[in-house]
């Protein structure tokens, strides 16, 4: 039988147990991954409990009163605080979402905090999306409508604008691209379900006048065909977005309009 062994390091320990010292029987507890790139040790989960008697509702409130209260080198991303910034994605409770937006009365039991799954880690919950925006970046997220000097007003109709619907919403948080297991095993050419999301955000926009260059940018067999329609992506998404249906009408106009 083929036995598959693990690297060292990428083993998870137990971690620090932080007991809660106030007395409070309202207590939560808060097993959070943790890992410093600086102390040469594995991860591990430190366990923390909160009372939840004066925490905000959130799980980012959570975080921060750990943060401020227990544990200062606990490490992550927040911005907004209201789910606009996309800046706190992790992994709660064994789903991507929004710190800031998943309210820690809807978990039962234990809380698990963990980074997005399958980025490299830069420290505890922050991982690293570097790959991503470069991505998002090669599908030129800008509006390009000025050809000779052109810098008029780009007017659209009711039902021109009603097409970014459901599109312009989209905060770049990651949540569905690293929840894609053709992200997952090919992310280095598939450019995953955010990223593609956002290339069709572009493409029918009706003031923009690269429709067909950006089709031909992503009408690629590993860019776009890997999407494999498994549709972790659409139900991931905190902003209730549907990546998986953009992908698909994206794939739609490439045979439709004949664009290679
Ligand atoms: S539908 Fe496509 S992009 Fe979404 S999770 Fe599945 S393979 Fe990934
Ligand atoms: S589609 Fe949703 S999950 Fe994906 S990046 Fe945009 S907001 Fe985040
Ligand atoms: S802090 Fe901005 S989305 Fe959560």
């Amino acid at each position: 039988m083929v036995k598959f062994a693990l690297p060292k390091n990428s083993k998870i320990n137990p971690g620090k147990y932080h007991r809660n010292s106030d007395g409070s029987k309202n207590l939560k507890k808060f097993k959070v991954y943790r890992w410093n790139p600086e102390d040469g040790k594995n991860p591990s989960i430190d366990i923390f409990e909160v009372n939840l008697d004066n925490c905000g509702p959130m799980v980012l409130d959570a975080l921060i009163k750990i943060k401020n209260e227990t544990d200062s080198t606990l490490t992550f991303r927040r911005s907004c605080r209201e789910g606009v910034c996309g800046s706190c994605a992790m992994n709660i409770d064994g789903a991507n979402t929004l710190a800031c937006t998943k309210a820690i009365g809807d978990i039962k039991g234990d809380i698990n905090v963990y980074p997005l799954p399958h980025m490299p880690v830069i420290k505890d919950l922050v991982a690293n999306l570097s790959k991503l925006y470069k991505q998002y970046e090669s599908i030129e997220p800008w509006m390009q409508s000025m050809k000779n000097g052109d810098i008029k007003e780009k007017k659209q109709s009711i039902s021109e604008r009603s097409k970014l619907d459901g599109l312009y919403e989209c905060i770049m948080c990651a949540c569905c691209s690293t929840s894609c297991p053709s992200y997952w095993w090919n992310g280095d050419k598939y450019l995953g379900p955010a990223v593609l999301l956002q290339a069709y955000r572009w493409i029918i926009d009706s003031r923009d006048n690269e429709r067909k260059k950006r089709l031909k940018k992503v009408a690629d067999e590993l860019k776009l065909f890997r999407c494999h329609t498994i549709m972790n992506c659409t139900n991931a998404c905190p902003k209730g977005l549907n990546p998986a249906k953009a992908i698909g009408s994206i794939k739609k106009m490439l045979v439709t309009e004949k664009i290679k």
